[in-house]
């Protein structure tokens, strides 16, 4: 059965590697800056929308956040709706009433304000306002077939890369179990990177996305699928996560440090978009799935783990990642050695534990299994991971 295993997921990445190079290359229009926000929003009226439907959590309404926007949509003639109900890592219930909301007010666009939750949440939206389609029929690799809505994307945290990527991921009612919307159709149509509207977010939450930046990144230029134009996206991103995350994390209101953290962000999304995640997304979604861990610090506390896993497999990739961010060393194997070092300490300087207090013993050989299940198939990473190894390393994360 093991063999088997490892056998069709040799297979089915090789089929990858050949096809995903063939895949059409979207990227959304992108603004970047502060008050970039407002541009989106008046080009959002240029381009003929008379009514959008804003898809956001209400954290961000209570933080005044949306008010900024509706205003600038105000300027800029737009009528709007606003949809505050998605919580995170959203379900497929919020996407349902977040649909209804949006035919009950005849809205031509959406405008997702938030992090990945609304951002994903209102890309399936805006594939089941016009495809007629039961959501669980869009599911899967390239389902939808006709264009969505127009989504515009105006991220408030730096970190999930949503508003440059193909995929959305939305979660089972019930199971929580996360179900994966892959199509290069769900690309957004234009994307504001406005540092000012991220200047409140807490040290915790910027640890936690900027780490989750890093994770798309490091997994992308590692993966078997990178390609020259990927590892040119994550290249820069880990470069610019390396100088910027600590600054971020130590004064919120430091706009060009945040600045620089969205900007690593969407290239981190450029980057994975293409060439998928691996075993450290596979193994973060389900502590997520099993115990609410917030995705980007379930990914920090892995992400050392899997690199020490692969170190040998992607020794070059991760000494070329040691000289992207200016470290010594003596020869590929010192130099990614350092690399791993340094992820491990970028991790504790900006306060994530090495260890997740939350996680039972008991719950390992589960969560093992359905984060390889998750990973099998279409997950590139530079060494295969069986039940066992799963299971050692997952151990390493018990308080
Ligand atoms: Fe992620």
């Amino acid at each position: 059965m093991e063999i088997l295993k490892r056998l069709t997921h040799h297979i089915a990445i090789a089929l990858l590697r050949l096809f995903s190079p063939l895949m059409p290359d979207r990227s959304p229009v992108t603004l970047v800056g502060p008050g970039s926000a407002k541009n989106l929003c008046e080009s959002i009226g240029q381009a003929g929308v008379k009514r959008a439907l804003i898809v956001t959590d209400q954290a961000l309404v209570d933080l005044g956040l949306v008010a900024g926007i509706t205003a600038d949509l105000e300027s800029a003639g737009v009528i709007f709706t606003v949809y505050s109900g998605v919580e995170p890592d959203p379900t497929f219930r919020h996407v349902e009433e977040g649909l209804s909301k949006l035919r009950e007010v005849d809205a031509q666009a959406l405008i997702a304000v938030g992090g990945g939750s609304p951002m994903d949440a209102a890309k399936v939206m805006a594939a089941m306002a016009t495809n007629n389609r039961p959501l669980l029929k869009l599911r899967g690799w390239f389902r939808i077939r006709k264009q969505p809505m127009p989504l515009y994307a105006i991220p408030t945290t730096a970190g999930t890369g949503s508003e440059a990527t193909i995929a959305a991921v939305v979660s089972e009612p019930i199971t929580h179990a996360k179900n994966f919307f892959i199509d290069p159709k769900l690309m957004p149509t234009m994307a504001a990177l406005d540092a000012s509207l991220m200047t409140g977010l807490p040290p915790h939450i910027t640890a936690a996305t900027g780490m989750d930046a890093l994770t798309h990144a490091v997994e992308s230029y590692t993966a078997l699928t990178s390609t020259a134009k990927t590892e040119r996206f994550a290249t820069t991103a880990v470069r610019l996560i390396f100088e910027n995350l600590p600054k971020a994390y130590k004064d919120g209101n430091d706009v060009s440090a945040r600045s620089a953290m969205a900007l690593a962000s969407f290239y981190a999304g450029m980057a994975f978009s293409r060439t998928g995640v691996a075993y450290v997304h596979a193994i973060a979604h389900t502590l997520g799935a099993t115990y609410g861990t917030p995705h980007g610090w379930a990914n920090a506390l892995v992400l050392p783990h899997i690199l020490e896993f692969s170190a040998d497999a992607s020794r070059k990739r991760l000494a070329e990642l040691a000289d992207v961010i200016g470290l010594e060393g003596n020869g590929e194997r010192d130099k990614a050695r350092r690399f791993i070092d340094a992820v491990r300490e970028l991790k504790e300087s900006v306060g994530i534990p090495p260890t997740l207090d939350d996680l039972q013993r008991r719950d390992i050989p589960s969560i093992a299994e359905r984060a390889l299940a998750e990973a099998w198939a279409t997950y590139p990473a530079p060494r295969y991971m069986d039940q066992a190894q799963a299971e050692e390393l997952i151990e390493k994360l018990v308080a």
